[in-house]
């Protein structure tokens, strides 16, 4: 049975933060520190009137209305967040009444939950959502994966810079338009602290750690992954959508997963080779020599042109998207595929039966890969995608502007939202705050 996924639209939060012009002067950084070294230009950051309901009932309405769909259509709805603001009503049934006010049926036979495992949560809904199809409980109805985040820091904190907003809503069907989904999937899972948001609203976060996690949970899902697929070779895919934080942090995943797919290969001989004097990794007794040989390799190997040329066609398409974004969380991953196939569809690339590699990853942490094969429809869903439109009509903000509204997102300052609220033909909040308005 072939299950994936049949339809995306993307909701990005309406406001942009320049990063060099208005955050780094304020934040007294180097702009260069975040257009080249966590390779962000903006953040599309959410307007007052918008939080993660409004924002994903967007998303799932524009998915709906192009695919002619209806609740009677639909018999599952999972919303992937780690912006929750209820820990009993699941985000899903807040979505499911703003859907409800436009459409004259409702939700009341669809199974509805939330899930929660940071970033990597929107591609566990979509398991969750192929596993219930495959095991053809769905009579006949699509699931409804909606990954809505508004990924904010506190004040201050290192990873202001790589802030965002936005919504991806998916529909999973049986014979899907874009992708289908492989049964083999790779993890990599551990307790780790290095970001938590124990009751609180912004996370606390220990960076530097965020980064080596993300690294060794991938690499353990790599190998997991090689251990049920058939092959693993980098030229196998056409693109691999990593979880994107930040670009910069994808540049580091994308030479890791690289140096894990090609090792014990002629591909890894004959670079070993190119690099010349640099050893290959093995061989050492003393750990910290060991460390410095693997250093030396990878920056080696990240200079050769083999990489840079599998870097450029394989790794930089998915990027171009969340360089003008920043981090979605749980839609992160999913609009690294939509970029990517968005790219190939620019350069006129046939991607019909091409194979993509998926790395999603949640802090706390766990990674997992497996991997997607482009349907023959999946130009048409890519050409619906209005995420151009969206990020062209944002409204750049001020320094000044960004502070006074990232208050009103903050949950503990007391806002008169009413303030700042202007009308809209969308989902807006109602200025109450979510909780009141919706129940
Ligand atoms: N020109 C060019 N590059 C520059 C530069 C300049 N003037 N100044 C600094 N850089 C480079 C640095 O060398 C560094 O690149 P490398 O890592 O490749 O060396 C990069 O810019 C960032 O600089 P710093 O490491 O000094 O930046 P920082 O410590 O202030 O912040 C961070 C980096 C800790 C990752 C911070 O952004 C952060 O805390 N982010 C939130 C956590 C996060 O995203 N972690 C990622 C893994 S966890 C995850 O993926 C889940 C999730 O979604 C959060």
């Amino acid at each position: 049975m072939n299950v994936g996924i049949d339809a995306v639209a993307i909701h990005a939060g309406k406001l942009r933060l320049d990063l060099a012009e208005t955050l780094a002067p304020a934040l007294d950084e180097e702009p260069e520190k975040f257009t080249k070294g966590l390779g962000l230009h903006a953040s599309s950051f959410p307007d007052v009137e918008e939080d993660i309901v409004t924002m994903g009932a967007n998303a799932a309405h524009k998915l709906m209305e192009r695919k002619g769909l209806t609740p009677d259509d639909i018999g599952r709805i999972d919303v992937a967040t780690e912006s929750a603001f209820d820990n009993a009503k699941p985000v899903s049934t807040y979505v499911a009444g703003c859907l409800e006010q436009v459409y004259d049926e409702d939700f009341h036979h669809a199974n509805k939950g939330e899930r929660k495992f940071a970033c990597i949560a929107g591609t566990q809904s979509l398991d969750d959502a192929y596993n219930w199809i495959r095991a053809g409980r769905n009579r006949g109805r699509a699931a409804l994966v909606i990954a809505t985040d508004t990924a904010l820091y506190a004040r201050g904190d290192a990873g202001e810079a790589t802030q965002g907003a936005g919504a991806v809503a998916m529909l999973i069907a049986e014979d899907p338009d874009l992708v289908t989904m492989s049964v083999e999937q790779g993890f990599g899972s551990a307790d780790e602290t290095d970001f938590l948001k124990p009751n609180q609203q912004f996370p606390s976060v220990d960076g530097k750690r965020s980064v080596q996690v993300y690294l060794a949970r991938m690499r353990e899902a790599l190998e997991d992954y090689e251990s049920v697929a058939e092959e693993t070779h980098p030229d196998q895919f056409e693109y691999i959508p990593f979880h994107t934080p930040f670009p910069g942090m994808v540049r580091k995943a994308a030479l890791l997963g690289y140096r894990h797919m090609i090792r014990d290969t002629e591909i890894e001989a004959d670079l070993a080779s190119a690099i010349g004097e640099q050893p290959r990794p093995d061989g050492f007794d003393d750990e910290a020599q060991y460390h410095d040989a693997v250093r030396d390799y990878m920056d080696a190997l990240k200079e050769t042109d083999a990489y840079a040329a599998w870097y450029d066609d394989t790794i930089e398409p998915t990027l171009d998207i969340a360089r003008h974004v920043g981090n979605w969380y749980t839609g992160s991953v999913h609009i690294a595929r939509a970029s990517a196939l968005r790219s190939a569809r620019e350069a006129g690339i046939d991607m019909t039966g091409k194979s993509l590699l998926l790395g999603s990853y949640g802090s706390g942490a766990q990674a997992e890969i497996h991997a997607e094969t482009v349907q023959e429809n999946w130009t048409e869903e890519i050409d619906a995608l209005d995420i151009d439109e969206q990020l062209a009509a944002r409204r750049d903000i001020s320094f000044e502007e960004y502070e006074e509204i990232h208050d009103v997102h903050n949950h503990d300052k007391e806002i008169d939202i009413d303030a700042f609220t202007t009308p809209s033909e969308e989902f807006v909040r109602d200025g109450s705050g979510p909780m009141d308005e919706r129940t």
